[in-house]
C-alpha cells in the first residue's frame, strides 16, 4: 500500500473488487478507486450485494446514527441474528455495560508491568535466533495471552488460539457457512466448558466469571449467548491488535530511514500508531444493516440492505487528511476512523494501544538492527489487513 499505486488511479472510475489479487494486495487502491465512485457504490460481487461508504463524512455520519444503521444481524457480509455484543439498544447497552468497566484507561494502565513482562518474554525467546517471524512470535501470542488472561482461561496451547482464531476471522467473509464449522465448535465447546466451571466456582475475578454469573431480568445470558459473547471479545481483540503490531513494524522497517529515526528516539510512539491506524487499518471495514429505507447523493438504499463503512477509504478522504497517502507523523485535525465511533466504538482501543506501545518501545530498545528479510504475507479474509507472516532479522 504506497503512495505510488493509490495516486496512479486515473480520476476516471474503475469497478471495485475486494476480493482480486491486487486490490488485496494493496488496499489503497480500493480506497482510491472507491473515492473516485458514487457516494453509496453499490457492490454485486457479493451474495449478498452490499453497498460500500467510503467519504470520511458519510461513514462517520453513519456510525453515529446507530438507529438507521444497526449492528443486530453482524458486521459481516452475511446476515447473523443478533448475539452478545453484536446487537442493539437495549441488549447492546447491557452487555457492553458488563465488560466496560475492564476496559478502562485506568484498569488498562494497570495491565501495563504484566504487559512488558510478556514482550520482554517473548523477545527472549528470539533472541539467538538469526531469522524469526514476527507475526507468529510477537504480535501474535501477546494479544492471545493478554485476552486470556483477562477473561480468566489458561494458555497452556497458544497454537489451539490461533486455529480458532484464523477460523473466526475467515468465517466472517466466508460465502459457505459450513466452511469453518469444525473449528468453530471446537472453540465453542471449550469456552462452554469455561463457562460452567466459571459458574460452579461462583466467584467475579475475571472477565468470563462476570459475564457467567451476571442477570438480565433475573436471568443468567443463555449459554449461547455467552459463548457468542466471549468469542466476540476473544477475535475483536487479538487479530486486530497483532495487525496493528505487524503492520506498523512493517511500514517502520519499508520506509526509508523511519526505523532508525525512530530508535534514535526522534518519532513519539504515539504517534507512529494513530499514523498505522490511519495508513494501515488492521479492520479495512465492517457492516452495518439499514434499518430503514436511506438516500445518500441520490442513491437509494433500501431498508435491511447491508452497507460497509470503509473505514480503509474514509481514512484516506484528501477532505478529512491532507497528504493522504503520504505515511505522516504529525497530523492534527480529523481522527482516523479505525476505532469507528459511536455506541458500538472499540471497547478495546487503549488496550491495543498500549500492547503496541509496549512492543515498540521494547523492539527499539533490543533489537536497533532489526530488518525485514522478506515483505511476509497478508492475511486472508478481505476484511482484514495485516501480515500473517513477517520475517525478520535482528544480528
Ligand atoms: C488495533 C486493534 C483494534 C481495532 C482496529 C479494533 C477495531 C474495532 C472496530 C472498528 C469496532 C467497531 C465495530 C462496530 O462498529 O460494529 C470494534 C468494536 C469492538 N472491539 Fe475492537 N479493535 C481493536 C482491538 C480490540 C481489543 C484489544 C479488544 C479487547 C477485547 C476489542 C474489543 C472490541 C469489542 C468488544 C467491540 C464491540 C463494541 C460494541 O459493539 O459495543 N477490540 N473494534
Amino acid at each position: 500500500m504506497n503512495k505510488m499505486s493509490s495516486d496512479s488511479v486515473n480520476k476516471t472510475k474503475q469497478a471495485v473488487d475486494l476480493m482480486s489479487a491486487e486490490e488485496l494486495r494493496d488496499p489503497a487502491l480500493t480506497a482510491a478507486k472507491l473515492l473516485a465512485q458514487e457516494r453509496a457504490y453499490f457492490y454485486e460481487k457479493f451474495d449478498p450485494p452490499f453497498y460500500i461508504f467510503s467519504r470520511y463524512e458519510d461513514v462517520n455520519n453513519a456510525l453515529l446514527d446507530a438507529e438507521t444503521y444497526i449492528e443486530g444481524y453482524g458486521n459481516g457480509p452475511n446476515f447473523q441474528p443478533p448475539r452478545g455484543i453484536l446487537s442493539d439498544a437495549p441488549h447492546h447497552t447491557f452487555t457492553r455495560g458488563l465488560i466496560q468497566r475492564d476496559f478502562l484507561v485506568k484498569k488498562i494502565n494497570d495491565l501495563r508491568p504484566r504487559l512488558e513482562a510478556i514482550v520482554q518474554e517473548l523477545l527472549d525467546a528470539v533472541a539467538d535466533k538469526t531469522v524469526w517471524d514476527l507475526h507468529d512470535e510477537l504480535s501474535f501470542p501477546l494479544p492471545v495471552i493478554i485476552i486470556c488472561e483477562i477473561l480468566g482461561i489458561p494458555t497452556d496451547d497458544i497454537q489451539r488460539f490461533k486455529r480458532w482464531a484464523d477460523a473466526s476471522v475467515a468465517n466472517m467473509c466466508a460465502s459457505d457457512p459450513l466452511e469453518y464449522a469444525h473449528e468453530l465448535a471446537e472453540m465453542n465447546a471449550y469456552l462452554l466448558a469455561q463457562i460452567h466451571h466459571k459458574r460452579k466456582l461462583g466467584r467475579t475475578d475475571d472477565l468470563l466469571s462476570v459475564m457467567a454469573l451476571a442477570k438480565q431480568d433475573g436471568e443468567h445470558l443463555s449459554d449461547e449467548e455467552l459463548v457468542a459473547f466471549a468469542v466476540q471479545i476473544f477475535v475483536a481483540g487479538n487479530e486486530t491488535t497483532t495487525s496493528l503490531i505487524s503492520n506498523l513494524v512493517w511500514r517502520l522497517l519499508t520506509i526509508d530511514g523511519l526505523w532508525d529515526c525512530f530508535c534514535g528516539g526522534e518519532i513519539d510512539v504515539e504517534d507512529a500508531i494513530n499514523e498505522s491506524l490511519r495508513f494501515d487499518p488492521p479492520l479495512l471495514g465492517l457492516f452495518k444493516t439499514t434499518s430503514r429505507a436511506v438516500e445518500l447523493d441520490g442513491v437509494q438504499i433500501p431498508a435491511h440492505t447491508k452497507v460497509m463503512m470503509h473505514y480503509g477509504a474514509a481514512n484516506r478522504d484528501p477532505e478529512a487528511f491532507p497528504e493522504p497517502n503520504t505515511f505522516k507523523l504529525k497530523r492534527s485535525g480529523k481522527k482516523m476512523l479505525s476505532f469507528s465511533v459511536g455506541l458500538h466504538v472499540c471497547i478495546g482501543k487503549e488496550l491495543a494501544k498500549l500492547e503496541a506501545s509496549v512492543t515498540l518501545n521494547a523492539l527499539r530498545q533490543r533489537y536497533p538492527g532489526l530488518r525485514l528479510v522478506d515483505e511476509g504475507e497478508r492475511v486472508g479474509p478481505f476484511l482484514f489487513w495485516g501480515r500473517s507472516k513477517l520475517p525478520v532479522t535482528h544480528t
